[in-house]
């Protein structure tokens, strides 16, 4: 007989369940560590290299070929390098201290730092909340998404339609990127990379948990929505994939930036496929 059952537990609000205690620092003898200084690396590295691209301001298009970084897309400022502008400019620039990639990098980082993938792994990477199963927390506190900054993650649906717009964006940039040398029809190398960043931001943006139940919540029979039930298939399936489709678009999206940066800086030539 069940003497206590889940329904019979009091329901307390997020954050005020107290977390296991631990009085020794870890109950665990593997290298539980590992994963998470891995994780931690990754992401670090990410925030710098995001960063200093970020206030760079340059070395974002290159003209011969319209490659147009996603980190510096939309280029909507009077100041954008020529060319790079592919919905034209408003008469106005920031003042210096304001990067050219302000708007995109607060859509982008808003949509990664609320995903709920990365959440997990900063929680346990960077955050320390928690660690691992049986291993002492940092926090004397535990506040979950009640308290500033991490309530903001409860804004993950709105970065999910800033993303999306993003994401059109970035199709619309990479069909510029097939722009030959004499003016036509061209490929290269960064046509290649940039195609494989937009397939793989795709599959990151359409995976993700917000698109979901945008597409298939909310809804009581899906017998009489059978289109939006076809949309939510599809989009579980990916979902499933979504861990993966967020480390790899990570990865996409530095080395279409890096390549295309270095091609501006003239450190290397693009390889030509076609014209
Ligand atoms: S982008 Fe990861 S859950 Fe939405």
């Amino acid at each position: 007989m069940t003497t206590t059952s889940a329904r019979s537990r009091p329901t307390l609000p997020a954050g005020s369940q107290p977390r296991a205690a631990i009085a020794e620092k870890t109950l665990r003898s593997d290298r539980w560590w590992v994963s998470p200084l891995i994780m931690a690396a990754i992401l670090l590295f990410f925030v710098v290299y995001a960063t200093v691209r970020i206030f760079m301001n340059k070395w974002y298009f290159v003209e011969d070929f319209t490659y147009l970084t996603p980190i510096y897309s939309p280029c909507i400022f009077d100041m954008c390098v020529p060319g790079s502008s592919h919905f034209g400019t408003i008469p106005w620039s920031p003042p210096v201290f304001i990067p050219l990639s302000a708007i995109t990098f607060a859509g982008v980082g808003g949509f990664r730092v609320t995903c709920y993938y990365y959440r997990k792994a900063y929680y346990r990477s960077l955050w320390f909340s928690p660690q691992a199963c049986a291993v002492r927390e940092p926090h004397k506190k535990y506040t979950g998404e009640t308290r500033f900054p991490l309530i903001a993650n409860n804004y993950h649906r709105y970065f999910f339609y800033a993303a999306a717009v993003l994401l059109v964006i970035n199709l619309y940039d990479a069909f510029f990127a097939f722009h030959g040398k004499d003016g036509g029809f061209g490929i290269g190398l960064g046509s290649i990379i940039i195609w494989i960043n937009v397939a793989m931001l795709a599959g990151y943006t359409v995976s993700c948990h917000a698109c979901r139940h945008v597409v298939g919540g909310r809804l009581k029979h899906f017998s009489k929505h059978p289109l939006r039930y076809r949309l939510w298939t599809i989009v579980s399936k990916l979902n499933g994939k979504h861990g993966t489709f967020a480390m790899a678009s990570l990865v996409t999206v530095i080395t279409t930036d890096f390549y295309i940066m270095a091609l501006s800086a003239g450190w290397f030539s693009d390889l030509r496929i076609l014209n």
